[in-house]
């Protein structure tokens, strides 16, 4: 089918090439000509593992176009991808005004024929039907006001994960189509039907993929709630953790214990300094303002981003237990992206410890494999960017691991004990195997363990 994603973030770049290398012929729009430059040239603006090498057989094979021309990929595309952001404003409110513009230039470059309209980006609920009448707003303002033009919107919100956004694709749980009209919702089967038939899957003997059809505001509901269960789901074990700390239980047996009980499942209960990224932050943010301004005060939403809140600052508290005043005393910080495998810093802890260790007087340095590879600092104050892991620990009092990156459980941790005077690491992540830590000479210190 031929397919235009407009707006080439995480979750557009991410879409566009998977549905060009499972057939499709897909042109992705962006008005960042720097970015499509780049794009043409066969890079990823984005660093996801797996993804550029499937960009480069795409548009060797002549399935995948990069271009900021709006009109040319509006024409091609017999279906319509929406996937720019939708940031939070500082009111928590989601900022739509990228997807209003969208829409708009969808409206005023309409040419005939019968178009799907998808919105893959989070947009607040109700924003189905919106966008329809933005798109309407566009056409009517044309001069040449074009007579056959016939189109529909389906909200088809995207579940995928920074770092594994790729096999996401491949291996989804569930496809969630929104829409009330039936022509659409048939196109948008075709489009998947390869995804749903597991054909590029790890797996390909499961069975079929379940695709979920539901009306635009329930399907737009979807996306608020799973993300926003998940990380309740998180600051829930985070809680449980706390206590933990307290009684002498281990958090990691405890959830082990718990995960097993097939109604709560073992997935999203590694406790730690809290959930950030693109996403999580951002959309329980805004499903909060949608309540509020439905007049429903959220209770347990609430209670999750502030648990999330003063986890993020478990590190720094448990550094000021060990080493009491932290005043000019130098912290190393082992990762410092939200996540493994993205080279994202939105809303990542590692922003509030470092903001925390700076206003209690600590020097900072940090390694993280991305960041101190890219050379970008993200704009973090006062934090030396070392460019070896091993070579942090010098003259560290002491060490906090703030991403789960695999190679961190790998280092030489004896050898980097010795150059520390007391060596001591707090596990953000509780994800170091502690009697190895301990036996390289640490006092390992995790959370809720
Ligand atoms: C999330 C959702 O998982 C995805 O479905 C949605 O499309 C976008 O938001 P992402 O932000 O890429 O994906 O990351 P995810 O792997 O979900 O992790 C989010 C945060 O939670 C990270 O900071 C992670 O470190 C933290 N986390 C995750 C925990 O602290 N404990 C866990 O058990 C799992």
């Amino acid at each position: 089918m031929r397919v235009c994603v407009i707006g080439t973030g995480y979750v557009g770049l991410v879409t566009g090439v998977c549905l060009s290398h499972i057939g499709h012929h897909v042109i992705c729009i962006d008005n960042n000509e720097e970015k499509v430059k780049l794009m043409k040239s066969g890079q990823s603006p984005i660093y996801e593992p797996g993804l550029s090498e499937l960009m480069h057989s795409c548009m060797e094979a002549g399935r995948l176009e990069f271009t900021s021309d709006l009109a040319a990929g509006v024409d091609h595309g017999e279906i319509l991808f929406i996937a720019v952001g939708t940031p939070a404003l500082p009111t928590g409110e989601s900022d739509t005004r990228y997807v209003e513009a969208v829409a708009r230039g969808i409206g005023e470059n309409l040419n005939g024929g019968y178009k799907v309209i998808v919105n893959k980006s989070t947009v607040p609920i109700g924003s189905g039907d919106w966008v329809r009448m933005i798109v309407m707003d566009g056409l009517a303002k044309r001069e040449d006001s074009p007579r056959d033009v016939e189109f529909d919107v389906v909200s088809n919100p995207e579940f995928l994960r920074e770092g594994s956004a790729v096999y996401d694709t491949f291996n989804p749980d569930r496809i969630v189509l929104g829409s009330n009209n039936d022509k659409a919702i048939a196109m948008m089967q075709e489009l998947y039907q390869p995804l749903v038939d597991r054909k590029f899957a790890d797996d390909p003997s499961l069975p079929p993929v379940p695709v979920v059809v539901t009306d635009l505001n329930s399907a737009e509901m979807i996306k608020y709630a799973a993300n926003a269960f998940l990380a309740t789901k998180i600051s829930f074990i985070n809680e449980v953790a706390n206590i933990c700390d307290r009684v002498g239980a281990d958090v990691t047996q405890v959830a082990a214990g718990i995960g097993l009980d097939s109604r709560i499942g073992n997935k999203f209960l590694q406790a730690g300094i809290g959930w950030g990224g693109s996403c999580f932050p951002k959309d329980v943010l805004a499903l909060i303002h949608t309540a509020t301004d439905y007049n429903y005060e959220t209770e347990l939403l609430n209670a999750a981003v502030s648990v999330n809140k003063r986890q993020r600052l478990i590190a720094v508290e448990k550094l000021q237990q060990e080493l009491k005043i932290l005043k000019g005393k130098t912290i190393g910080l082992l990762g410092l992206t939200f996540k493994p495998d993205t080279d994202d810093m939105r809303d990542a802890p590692a922003l509030i410890i470092i903001e925390q260790l700076n206003r209690l007087g600590a020097k900072i340095k940090a390694y993280d494999p991305i960041v101190s590879q890219s050379g970008l600092s993200h704009g973090l104050s006062n934090v030396l960017i070392e460019t070896d892991a091993e070579m942090l620990a010098d003259s560290c009092d002491a060490l906090v691991l703030v991403t789960d990156w695999k190679e961190f459980l790998s280092l030489n941790y004896g050898k980097m004990a010795q150059v520390m005077a007391n060596p001591v690491i707090i596990d953000g992540r509780n994800f170091l195997d502690r009697s190895k830590l301990e036996m390289a000479g640490f006092h390992y210190v995790g959370i809720g363990r």
